[in-house]
């Protein structure tokens, strides 16, 4: 039986669209051209490379057809900068807003920086974008606007208080998108994404993710820290579900649109339970690691548990995630081999 997401896929590869994905040089960004451009679809990339590389775009190029690369157009550009994002969304019919400077040390560090990217950067791309009179806006939002409300699983209407800069900016983008709504009639859907992984993730940096930066240091057998007790959980989602959400997300009508779904599993892994699976499917790929992890104080700012309730996105969109933790894992791991060594 055929998904709503396979008949989406083959309805445009039948019938290519215009896409915008600024934050196309990072991580999820990255994915999503290749994941367009693989479906025929033409692109059109926004980025600044602060926290992206030209090598995962080189690394596009080389997963795709020549002929599908010539469908991409790259504006190497900041959204802080209302020109540069109404230039990027001429002419497009689906925005893909993932330019955004993650991670919440960062934002301790440097809130003004993370603000004016996150916050006046996303208010650009939709003054851009409903001048532009887009079909579907898309954007990404965080599962840290849960903050501190304790319930589990998360559902979209019940958050607490934010717990860093980085997660005020990304419910300031929901309040945008959502007065957009109200005062424009623009609408726009928000993807709070819970913990994403994949290839293309940034394993250096004193900002990586989890998974990239405790596979780097098993890969080169360093020590893993891990932050608190390890009973931290998360709902880690592989980054196919996260495209899969974003095209669904895009094609939304009627009752799906200007809403916030949450994008992950629905699975809650811990710490250590974490490093358990790295270090055996490490092994499985011929990387043994030797090493107990050292314990350290917990991070500030972090959310204890974290689990989504994902029915929203099943119901209104048709979401449904083809990745657990352990699926997601096994299918990134000999890129990272391959990437680290
Ligand atoms: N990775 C996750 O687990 C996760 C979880 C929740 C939300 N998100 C959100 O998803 C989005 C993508 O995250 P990612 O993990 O791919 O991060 P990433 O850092 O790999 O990608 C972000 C991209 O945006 C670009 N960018 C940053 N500031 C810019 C600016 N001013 N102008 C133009 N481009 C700019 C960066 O150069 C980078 O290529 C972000 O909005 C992030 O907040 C990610």
């Amino acid at each position: 039986m055929s998904t709503h997401f396979q008949s989406l896929q083959a309805d445009l590869q039948a019938h290519p669209h215009t896409w915008l994905v600024t934050g196309c040089a990072g991580f999820i960004g990255s994915n999503l051209l290749e994941a367009l451009l693989k479906l025929n679809q033409t692109v059109v990339g926004l980025d600044n490379f602060s926290t992206g590389y030209q090598h995962n775009l080189d690394e596009v190029q080389s997963q795709v057809s020549a002929d599908q690369w010539s469908r991409f157009r790259f504006i190497e550009g900041d959204i802080r900068d209302l020109e540069t994002c109404r230039g990027a969304t001429e002419g497009v019919q689906h925005v893909l807003h993932q330019a955004a400077l993650g991670s919440v040390p960062r934002s301790l560090k440097d809130p003004l920086t993370t603000n004016a990217v996150n916050v006046g950067g996303q208010l650009n791309m939709l003054v851009a974008a409903r001048d532009a009179q887009v079909q579907s806006f898309v954007y990404a939002a965080s599962s840290s606007t849960y903050g501190d409300h304790p319930g589990l699983p998360k559902v979209e209407d019940h958050i607490g208080k934010p717990l860093s800069p980085y997660a005020v900016t990304k419910f300031v983008n929901e309040l945008y998108a959502d007065v957009f709504a109200r005062a424009y009639g623009f609408q726009a859907v928000g993807l709070r994404y819970f913990n994403v992984f994949g290839r293309r993730q940034d394993p250096d940096g004193a900002y990586a993710a989890v998974i990239p930066k405790w596979v780097s240091a098993m890969i080169r057998d360093q020590e893993v820290i891990i932050n608190g007790d390890g009973e931290t959980s998360r709902d880690f989602c592989y980054i196919d579900n996260v495209v899969q959400a974003n095209l669904l997300a895009s094609m939304a009508q009627g009752e799906g649109v200007n809403q916030v779904y949450n994008v992950a599993f629905n699975a809650r892994t811990s710490l250590n339970q974490l490093f358990a699976y790295l270090r055996d499917i490490l092994g499985r790929n011929g990387v043994a690691y030797g090493r107990d992890p050292r314990y350290g104080d917990f991070r500030a700012g972090d959310v204890r548990h974290s689990q989504a309730d994902v029915s929203k996105a099943r119901t209104l969109l048709g979401y449904e995630p083809q990745f657990d933790i352990l699926g997601g894992l096994e299918i990134a791991m000999p890129w990272y081999i391959q990437f680290l060594r």
